[in-house]
């Protein structure tokens, strides 16, 4: 028998696995600038939690959650996203209580949905992002945005990404507005198609992303939410606008997005690449929160945060011939050719490595040129050739397997002449 991985999951091996962690380093890396702190929660949760947060009338709760009963017969669900999850921590932990607000968490790991697989979108992928709980207005929507910004810029890929934006307004506004759609699709419901029949009670709000050809009319004549904003919304989006027209960031202001989970107010966001954004597939997603922390037991607290898919971003990058992992530090392969030159190799080794570089030593002893090719194969870009003339004289031979130069340096010099 033959065992594959399941259905729309992935394996990540060597230069894939390589990417995804240097993903998550730099990813990491840029939150701890803004002040964010690594937060990790349980894959599984109770199911009651994201029918509470993500909502009811959500297509992740209706169809996408891998859920199961224990065996002391309690729902079980494998997260499908980390805000509920992160919001459900800091509210347990009381950290609402005891930490100075806001509260900036950052996280990494996997999620689970349910979902046909396809090129971007699987059953088993990677989330990264931020949350920031406790916070008031509009500066932390703000701050969540350059924060991402600053990532993507990292990464290298700030300049070829659109971000899509909307404003849903205060809880109060979007009670208005979804009443008002309510309406008035209940008066178009009998065209509409089957999901749209259940969401018009649950979230009519969501029927205004639906893809559905018949609803697409229907959908074009719905209330605008923009007719519904209050000054202080407006003012809250025009600020948002000006920063990123300030920052010279490539946005549209797109008055459909309402973004698939039920907990967001405020600011929601979505970023795609500028080449391709009407794809299904977004980069990353996020938005303002109202109601959530208080849902769950935190009292009346707001909060905003991203996620980005890990996956994507990795293909996008790999489209645009990006590498993360090979950017940070150079592969050196240190050759030492008899046995006599085994301590001192591993004594270059160490000291390279502590440097910071990737350091493999060929114990092989074998012909030079055999050492050569195997260097190649593993996509090394220096050589240090290290035989009994160097260990006397204390220095190496260093050869840029890239460019075929080499020269003998000393054994002081080596690490300057590798930075250079
Ligand atoms: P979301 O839009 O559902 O938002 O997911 C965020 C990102 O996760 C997406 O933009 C996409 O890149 C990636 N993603 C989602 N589903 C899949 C899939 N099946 N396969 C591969 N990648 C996927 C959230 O999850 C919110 N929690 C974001 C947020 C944080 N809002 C406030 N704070």
């Amino acid at each position: 028998m033959n065992y594959q991985k399941v259905k729309g999951t992935h394996d990540f091996t060597l230069d894939k696995a390589e990417e995804l962690k240097a993903l998550e380093s730099i990813f990491l890396e840029s939150s701890y600038r803004y002040n964010y702190h690594y937060h990790d929660v349980p894959v599984m949760e109770y199911s009651e939690l994201y029918l509470r947060s993500v909502g009811e009338g959500s297509d992740i709760v209706r169809k996408e959650m891998y859920t199961f009963l224990d065996k002391g017969n309690r729902s079980i669900t494998l997260r499908p996203e980390f805000t509920a999850g992160i919001v459900r921590s800091i509210v347990e932990n009381k950290m609402q209580v005891t930490s100075v607000l806001p509260i900036k968490s950052c996280y990494f790991g996997r999620c689970y949905r349910y979902e046909r697989p396809q090129a971007g979108r699987y059953r088993e992928f990677y989330q990264g992002g931020v949350e920031c709980v406790g916070t008031k207005g509009v500066n932390s929507d703000i701050e969540v945005i350059s924060l991402l910004l600053s990532f993507f810029n990292a990464i290298g890929i700030k300049e070829s990404v659109l971000v899509k934006l909307n404003y849903l307004g205060s809880e109060e506004t979007r009670k208005t507005y979804s009443a008002s759609l309510k309406e008035y699709f209940l008066s178009h419901i009998e065209d509409m198609c089957e999901d749209c029949k259940e969401r018009v009670n649950l979230n009519p709000l969501r029927i205004l992303d639906c893809k559905a050809k018949e609803d697409q009319k229907i959908i074009e004549g719905a209330p605008k939410i923009s007719e519904f904003l209050s000054d202080s919304d407006k003012e809250n989006l025009n600020m948002i606008i000006s920063y990123l027209k300030d920052k010279g960031i490539t946005y549209e202001y797109d008055r459909g997005l309402v973004r698939g989970l039920d907990y967001y107010s405020g600011l929601v966001f979505e970023i795609y690449p500028k080449d391709n954004p009407t794809s299904e597939g977004a980069l990353a997603g996020g938005g303002h929160y109202y109601g959530l922390v208080k849902e769950l037991g935190g009292g009346d607290l707001e909060g905003v945060g991203f996620s980005f898919g890990a996956e994507r971003l990795l293909s996008y990058l790999e489209e645009r011939g990006i590498s993360l992992a090979k950017r940070k530090s150079k592969k050196i392969y240190v050759m030492p050719l008899s046995p006599e030159c085994l301590p001192y190799s591993e004594d270059i080794a160490s000291s390279l490595r502590e440097a910071g570089y990737l350091v493999e030593v060929d114990y092989s002893l074998s012909k030079i040129t055999s050492m050569f090719k195997k260097a190649e194969r593993l996509d090394m870009d220096l050589g240090v050739i290290i035989g009994e003339d160097e260990v006397s004289s204390s220095s190496v031979h260093l050869k840029d397997l890239r460019k075929k130069e080499e020269k003998t340096v000393s054994k002081e010099g080596l690490l300057g002449e590798i930075e250079k």
